[in-house]
């Protein structure tokens, strides 16, 4: 087939373009950079440098490959920013997302494959979540991509579009070749790896009053690599369906598991929450093993570890 993946420079866009490309598949990457980084997209890859905001490129890059399908991952996702700055996360990830679909069905193409979250969950009424459990987003990130959900579906109805949701758990981890690095890094386990660098002093925990048996939030992580073969698999199928590892683990349990791996003391300091996390996300992911095959490889070790060795092989990041 021949793919569109927008965000395609990103964390977890680099992994699933370099599986696209193993499975044959032919792919354009579309990315302003604005968080992504070049030398994380594939050398098999077309490269077109641009955003969703771009009207005119996103026409043209459509009219010039005549896509089967598109999987859409660029977005802002920072839980946390997204509280402060909800315009830029409604802005980015609903009305530049809108002009994506737009382009699609203007262009005849009719298949997407969406990158959502947990966050659409907010705080969950029990756990493992399943996809069907009720949707409120304790934060602008979460109902963004609930937001984008919604319209997909809307268009659905109205005007055929084909869809599959994946709502992502905490992507953790690394390919061999591709990785981790946001400026500013704010997620958990790349912040504990700076400091097994040495980069940074020690990692703050945020909460240790939430009601969990250690007191600090729980999340379920799914390494990177599994991540992007369950898109593989969403190319066949429409649907909504969660990725996680049905696994919880406290960011107490993190730190301790890193320390293991990576021979180093991880000075820990419990600072205060940070606004929008809900307590508890852990994904019950059967839905998508049972209708799609999926079968996750990694453990927590395994994702940890994977992260330790390209961060030590990449102690900077990406350079470009
Ligand atoms: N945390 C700390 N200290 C840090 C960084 C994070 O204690 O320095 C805690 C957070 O408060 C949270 C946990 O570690 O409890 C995980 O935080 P991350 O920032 O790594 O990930 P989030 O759970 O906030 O968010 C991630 C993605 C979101 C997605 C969400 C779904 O970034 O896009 O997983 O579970 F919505």
């Amino acid at each position: 087939m021949r793919i569109l993946v927008t965000g395609g420079a990103g964390y977890i866009g680099s992994v699933i373009v370099k599986k696209l490309i193993e499975n044959k598949h032919e792919v354009v990457v579309l990315d302003d950079l604005s968080k992504g980084h070049k030398a994380a997209v594939h050398p098999n890859a077309t490269f077109v440098e641009s955003g969703l905001k771009n009207l005119k490129d996103l026409d043209e890059t459509f009219k010039q490959f005549n896509f089967n399908a598109v999987i859409h991952m660029a977005a802002y996702s920072l839980v946390g920013e997204s509280v402060e700055k909800p315009g830029k996360y409604f802005r980015n990830n609903v009305i530049y997302g809108k002009s994506l679909l737009d382009a699609m069905l203007k262009n005849g193409c009719k298949k997407i494959v969406f990158s959502s979250s947990a966050a659409v969950f907010g705080e969950p009424k029990s756990v493992p979540i399943k996809e069907n459990d009720p949707t409120i987003p304790t934060n602008p990130y979460g109902e963004s991509k609930l937001m984008f959900e919604n319209i997909m579906k809307w268009y659905s109805k109205a005007y055929g579009l084909e869809y599959t949701s994946l709502r992502y758990f905490n992507a953790a981890g690394c390919d061999e070749e591709y990785g981790e690095h946001h400026d500013p890094e704010t997620h958990l386990i790349p912040i504990i790896i700076q400091v097994a660098l040495g980069q940074r002093d020690y990692i703050s925990i945020f909460g240790n009053d939430y009601p969990t048996d250690d007191g600090t939030c729980i999340r379920d992580y799914v390494h990177v690599s599994d991540l992007a073969d369950a898109h593989i698999l969403a190319l066949r199928k429409n649907g909504i369906y969660n990725l996680g590892s049905n696994e919880g683990y406290s960011v107490k349990d993190i730190i301790e598991a890193a320390r293991e791996i990576t021979g180093h003391k991880i000075p820990a300091k419990e600072s205060h929450r940070r606004p929008g996390d809900p307590a508890v996300l852990v994904a019950d992911s059967s839905k998508i093993k049972k209708e799609l095959g999926w079968n996750p490889q990694h453990d927590l070790k395994s994702i940890i570890k994977s992260a330790w060795l390209w961060h030590q092989k990449n102690p900077e990041g990406y350079k470009e």
